[in-house]
């Protein structure tokens, strides 16, 4: 039996709703991504924005062992791959790649997307590190098909990346999405073609290449959340949550007007 969630037509009918939340979401902070604003003003904008559409962020509070995830958006600048933590500090310069993650809860169900931005003019190799990051999302999404393996999504993503002379992250993983941000299965960006779970209709899965420019090593920093690349070079990161139907891949997280409402 699988253990991968099949959301039935309700759950279906809030999973987009939550999704089109995240992407809305997403979609507003990404025009504010220029030079001199901080990470904390990305925070804040998307903060407002997520209660003003009645939903939660999913990252607030999420919990790791004994820390909690202080802040309501992940952002992370040029060599940090994932959790990047917002601060007042921390300065958008022309020249940077800035991943944007966004993870919201609406009426019990969980949507989640990421986008990397370039600020201004990015050199030549940052260019094609987002241009392979979201083709490699692009064809992740392609084989989830009914039918099809966990493990046909992964060896797409990894074989495009590689062909390229990039590397996947191996210590961060996409998953399956839907009454909680982390369900089975687990999606790596790596693996071989026909193995892991069939793929049935009424999946949500979220797809997330994290993409490195160097080598696919990461750490942790010190604040116990923001995972760097071991050697410095630039990392990206693109993600949509997906469902899985008998027509074909539907990707969830598109922006689109969604009425507000309280959250519960
Ligand atoms: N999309 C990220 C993930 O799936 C969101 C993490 S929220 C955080 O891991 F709290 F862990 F930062
Ligand atoms: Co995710």
């Amino acid at each position: 039996m699988s253990k991968i969630p099949i959301k039935n037509r309700d759950g279906i009918a809030k999973m987009r709703e939550a999704c089109a939340v995240a992407a809305t979401v997403l979609e507003h902070i990404k025009p504010l991504v220029r030079p001199g604003v901080t990470t904390q003003d990305l925070e804040e904008a998307g903060r407002e924005m997520i209660a003003r559409l009645g939903a939660r962020s999913a990252c607030y509070g999420y919990t790791h062992g004994a820390r909690r995830y202080p802040a309501h958006t992940c952002i992370s600048v040029n060599d940090e791959v994932v959790h990047g933590i917002p601060s007042l500090r921390r300065v958008i310069r022309e020249g940077d790649i800035v991943s944007l993650d966004v993870v919201v809860w609406r009426d019990g169900y969980v949507g989640d997307n990421a986008f990397t931005v370039g600020v201004g003019p990015v050199s030549p190799l940052g260019e094609k590190l987002l241009r392979v990051t979201r083709e490699a999302l692009d064809l992740g999404i392609k084989q989830a098909r009914v039918g099809q393996r966990i493990g046909d999504i992964s060896s797409a993503i990894q074989e495009y990346v590689e062909s390229h002379g990039f590397s996947v992250v191996r210590d961060m993983v996409g998953h399956g999405v839907g009454v909680a941000m982390h369900e089975p299965p687990e999606i790596p960006n790596f693996g071989r073609r026909g193995t892991g779970e069939k793929i049935k209709p009424g999946m949500t899965l979220a797809i997330e290449p994290m993409v490195n420019a160097g080598a696919y090593k990461t750490k942790t920093l010190s604040d116990g959340w923001t995972i760097v690349t071991a050697d410095g070079a630039p990392s990206a990161h693109f993600e949509h949550t997906v469902l899985t139907t008998d027509d074909g891949p539907e990707v969830l997280t598109i922006p689109r007007p969604v009425a507000a409402q309280v959250p519960v």
